[in-house]
């Protein structure tokens, strides 16, 4: 959550800094704000609001320098106003941050006891104090950063600027992700790579306890303690384009229609045709490693949970081994009884989810092997894992989740197909099969996405004024009505409820009437027949369904009020058929309500507070 940005060298910062922050938005979008280095002072300009508030700002106050650093918040401690708004500035430095610093109230109370004053309720401006305290016992903003950072407990990546050293930034992270991007006579840092992308794509992942100093023609690494780091420079294959709307309306939509791009790339290479095989991938487990699994444990937050719940279906039928699903943060919550034996699958878009992030090292921490399935290179939840998968997605920018979901169950699929075979509890001849049709998934994904766009959206359209909405379904169509929910409630605000369509007569069907649509994902898979009764139940309750189903399952399209349907596939592959029309449905009822389908209210990207 908040997104930092820095730059320093021989360009005007401004365009470059608010570019950055634009990429960077989904973040957070309470309040924006840069603080710009002239070569003789340092003047900020902040705004409440989104960055075109930041913008009109500046067109009031126009910035100029060749160093500056730039934020975007989420607001944590301090409501979104301006003063509470970063860069936080105390004395000669100035200072963005993302994370929580959770010794402020102690740091605060003795640096006001000491005759500082505070401007802000932030935590963040507890740094800015610290550093100029630092800086005037005459240590240089390195040393000054170092000497704060020892005091603070909790997360951060920071960017700090100095009166002082006018072309010099020193950033630092702890928990929160930081980015480093190389140029030639100019040097960026940021939250995430996507926002560095149209600058470089050489960039460093700073680690944990890591601090650089970035110069225009250089950066230097280290450690907290201040020994000297080797650079690990990686070559990032994203394009830029790739985070731009590319003429959609929405970054939602792009990325929902971008889904059999996505699913294209994260299978190529990894499915083996010829021999009916997973391969050019081991997800860090070799065949003696996937024998002496005794069980899984999937984790995860969110749109991820859900994918992990398809995950649990896969490992236990491809893989006959006992899975179970976690939310990160409930497992965080206990003492889980996890070890040596258990695979633990931390499943994560960002890979930077606190939460995900916590539970995986907790996991690690009493003996589990950990593998990371994630999207972007480089990030916490992957480097800390044994092994790790990335899907193959490129930056998802709308803050709700679409393709970053499918190709997590894509990889899903790999992974229990994986330690299937290599249990030989997965015949040769079942692999071959589903290899072939997972082969054929982006052509069925166009396919639906093609052949529901209209009528997705003429559905949305006539259920506009609905209060509440249901989704149900059952086996692997359970997480995909929880995914549906989601999905509504998260950009559109409508109220909706994902059920296990054989729960609904415990409690929930008392909720259907004649204005309550419901939507049935009732593929043709082992549990029609027992859908097929639920859909009966709501259905006489007057409830209007809409059913999800399989191509010329005509039962399904006389008992439905209106019918999606989805072409015939190995059932193991119907979540990724069927979560399409449900992922335009939310976007369709949210962009006719009009509310801010890539930046939702309340929500940010990436979750790295608990
Ligand atoms: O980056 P992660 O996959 O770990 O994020 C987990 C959730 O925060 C995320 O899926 C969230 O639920 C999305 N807004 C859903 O669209």
């Amino acid at each position: 959550m908040c997104g930092i940005v820095g730059y320093v060298g021989g360009a005007e910062c401004v365009p470059i800094l608010i570019d950055g922050l634009k990429r960077l938005e989904y973040r957070g979008y309470d309040s924006a704000g840069l603080a710009i280095h002239d070569g003789q002072k340092i003047d900020v300009v902040r705004a409440v609001g989104k960055l075109r508030e930041l913008e009109r700002a500046l067109e009031q106050r126009p910035l100029s320098g060749q160093t500056g650093i730039g934020h975007t918040r989420w607001a944590t401690h301090g409501s979104p106003t301006e003063v509470n708004a970063h860069p936080h500035v105390a004395g000669d430095v100035a200072v963005i941050h993302n994370g929580i610093i959770e010794n402020h109230l102690a740091l605060r109370a003795e640096l006001e006891a000491g005759g500082r004053s505070f401007a802000s309720d932030t935590d963040t401006e507890i740094i800015a104090h610290l550093v100029d305290e630092e800086l005037r016992r005459d240590a240089d903003l390195e040393q000054a950063v170092r000497g704060a950072l020892r005091r603070v407990q909790g997360a951060y990546a920071i960017a700090v600027t100095s009166v002082r050293e006018p072309a010099r930034l020193v950033v630092a992270k702890s928990a929160s992700p930081l980015v480093i991007g190389l140029g030639e006579g100019e040097n960026f840092c940021g939250s995430d790579i996507p926002a560095l992308l149209p600058y470089t794509r050489r960039m460093i992942v700073l680690e944990d306890g890591q601090m650089a100093v970035l110069e225009r023609d250089g950066v230097r690494l280290s450690t907290l303690d201040g020994a000297s780091v080797e650079p690990q420079v990686r070559s990032i294959d994203w394009s830029p384009v790739m985070a731009e709307k590319e003429g959609y309306k929405h970054f939602m939509l792009k990325e929902i229609f971008e889904q059999p791009r996505a699913i294209e790339d994260t299978l190529r290479g990894r499915l083996d045709r010829e021999h009916g095989d997973i391969a050019g991938v081991e997800f860090g487990l070799t065949q003696a490693d996937a024998a002496a699994i005794e069980r899984v444990v999937l984790l995860a937050c969110g749109t991820s949970h859900h994918a992990a719940m398809i995950g649990r279906y896969y490992i236990e039928e491809l893989a006959g081994l006992g899975a179970s699903v976690e939310l990160a943060s409930e497992f965080r919550g206990r003492d889980p009884v996890v070890g040596s034996g258990d695979l633990v699958v931390a499943i994560s878009q960002s890979g930077e989810t606190l939460d995900t992030l916590m539970a995986a090292r907790l996991a690690k921490g009493k003996g589990a092997r950990v593998l990371a399935i994630a999207n972007v290179m480089g990030s916490a939840i992957p480097r800390m894992a044994d092994g790790e998968l990335y899907t193959r997605a490129g930056p998802e920018i709308g803050v709700a989740s679409t393709k970053c979901f499918t190709t997590q169950v894509a990889a899903l699929l790999m992974l229990a197909a994986y330690i299937g075979r290599r249990r030989q509890v997965l015949s040769p001849e079942r692999l071959g099969a589903l290899v072939e049709e997972m082969a054929r998934l982006p052509h069925l994904m166009r396919d639906v996405l093609q052949g529901t766009r209209q009528l997705v959206a003429n559905l949305a359209r006539r259920y506009l004024t609905a209060r509440d909405v249901l989704f149900l379904g059952r086996g692997l169509s359970f997480p995909i009505a929880l995914e549906g929910a989601l999905k509504l409630k998260e950009i559109s605000y409508v109220h909706a409820e994902g059920y296990a369509a054989g729960e609904m007569k415990h409690g929930p069907i008392a909720l259907i009437d004649s204005e309550v649509p419901v939507l049935v994902v009732v593929p043709d898979d082992s549990c029609r027949e027992r859908s097929m009764s639920n859909l009966q139940e709501a259905k006489a309750r007057g409830g209007r369904i809409i059913a999800v189903s399989t191509e010329g399952d005509d039962e399904v399209g006389r008992l439905a009020d209106d019918r999606i349907e989805v072409p015939a596939a190995d059932p193991l592959l119907s979540p990724l058929l069927t979560i399409l029309p449900l992922q335009l449905y939310a976007y369709y009822v949210a962009d006719l309500k009009g509310t801010d389908v890539d930046q939702p209210r309340n929500l940010a990207k990436t979750v790295t507070v608990e």
